[in-house]
């Protein structure tokens, strides 16, 4: 089964980080940012209002990995495969669990991983890579963003930067994600209690109500 739907990590980044190859600055050890025993998970910025890097997402709760997503009918295939791995803070995944919507101060983390074939004993199929080639952030912050959410993009391991408000980002989530802007819907754990807790977008009922 092949789904060829919806693009995540914004169909222009992913593209762009792709052209550009991988970043070293997100290759850098992931040991050097567990090593930030401190790091919060609740969001906090920099004085310019720029997102301080999420250093221990790699030991939250794992939502899902999609593997060469894209949101165009017509999608060619890049020839290079792409991972996109999902991750949330395990307050937000705890709450989630009990009401099927993401309370304030909800990050979620999409990282992007190259896709190998060959290596070690590999014959058939794809395995991530140590290459991140990217990493973006949803973040809920009521008190902060008017929309209460914000998308964040990250060169590096320090602070990311504010995707402005007319960016693909926001009417894309907005119109097809399956709770509060989120996609639910290809989050297997979460989808059931969001069906459970009826936390279903109008517009993703809607949309899916016409694709029967
Ligand atoms: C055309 C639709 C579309 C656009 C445009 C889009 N996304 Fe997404 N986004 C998705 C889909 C689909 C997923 C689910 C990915 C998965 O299942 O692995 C997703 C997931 C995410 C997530 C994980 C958390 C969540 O909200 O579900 C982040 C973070 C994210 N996108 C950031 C961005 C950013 C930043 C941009 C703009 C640069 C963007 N997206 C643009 C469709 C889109």
């Amino acid at each position: 089964m092949s789904l060829k739907i919806v693009l995540p990590i914004g169909s222009l980044l992913l593209i762009v980080c792709l052209c550009a190859g991988p970043r070293p600055e997100l290759l850098q050890a992931s040991a050097q940012a567990a090593a930030k025993a401190d790091a919060p998970s609740a969001p906090a910025y920099t004085q310019d209002g720029r997102l301080l890097y999420p250093a221990r997402y790699r030991e939250w709760v794992f939502l899902s990995s999609g593997v060469d997503m894209s949101y165009n009918p017509k999608a060619i295939a890049s020839g290079q495969t792409v991972f996109d791995n999902v991750f949330v803070n395990p307050e937000a995944y705890a709450k989630f669990l009990q009401t099927g919507a993401w309370p304030d101060k909800t990050v979620l983390v999409l990282e992007a991983r190259k896709g190998m074939e060959k290596g070690s004993i590999n014959h058939l199929g794809h395995y991530q890579g140590t290459q991140v080639m990217g990493v973006e952030v949803h973040v809920k912050d009521e008190a902060r963003f008017p929309a209460k959410w914000a998308f964040f993009d990250f060169d590096d391991q320090v602070s990311g930067s504010l995707f402005p408000k007319d960016a693909s980002c926001y009417s894309c989530h907005a119109d097809h994600a399956a709770v509060d802007t989120t996609f639910v819907q290809f989050y297997p754990t979460l989808l059931p209690i969001a069906q459970q807790k009826q936390t279903l977008s109008a517009s993703y009922l809607k949309e899916e109500a016409a694709a029967q």
